[in-house]
């Protein structure tokens, strides 16, 4: 099995940014735990601030990976252009928050990726990444 995790904006800031939110972790040692708690899922991890390149990603891997974790950040509530990714690409794809978006401000409860996404898990801090991998290991 191939799965890849995906961070959009600001992501790269886990465990310096808003850590009330967020948490004190950084996303890298968060990763280094989930790949030692999955070995048979061989994570890989991405992350990037800029559309252009989280949609190459998604293009480079969406036709033959097993599945795509993404926390597409801001970009959830704003990127017609990463639906039309997710949409175009066979990978199933995992739409994951750190905080629930639904308890906090209203421009973040639309989300344009949610309806080509298999499934939707938000607001179970880091253990959210955990639950979509563990999704994909059980199928
Ligand atoms: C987030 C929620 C988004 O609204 C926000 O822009 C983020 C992080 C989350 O993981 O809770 O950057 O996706």
């Amino acid at each position: 099995m191939k799965l890849l995790i995906i961070n959009g904006p600001n992501l790269n800031l886990l465990g310096k940014r808003e850590k009330n939110i967020y948490g004190g972790q950084s996303f890298e040692d968060y990763f280094s735990t989930l790949k030692g708690k999955y070995p048979e899922a061989n994570l890989t991890y991405f992350q990037s601030n800029s559309e252009s390149e989280i949609i190459d990603k998604i293009h480079e891997v969406g036709f033959e990976i097993d599945g795509i974790v993404i926390n597409a950040g801001a970009f959830t509530h704003t990127s017609v252009a990463i639906r039309d990714a997710i949409a175009g690409v066979t990978s199933p794809v995992i739409e994951v928050h750190i905080s629930n978006v639904h308890a906090r401000e209203e421009f973040r409860h639309k989300s344009y990726i949610s309806a080509v996404c298999k499934g939707v898990i938000a607001g179970f801090g880091l253990d959210s990444y955990r639950l979509a991998v563990d999704y994909f290991i059980k199928k």
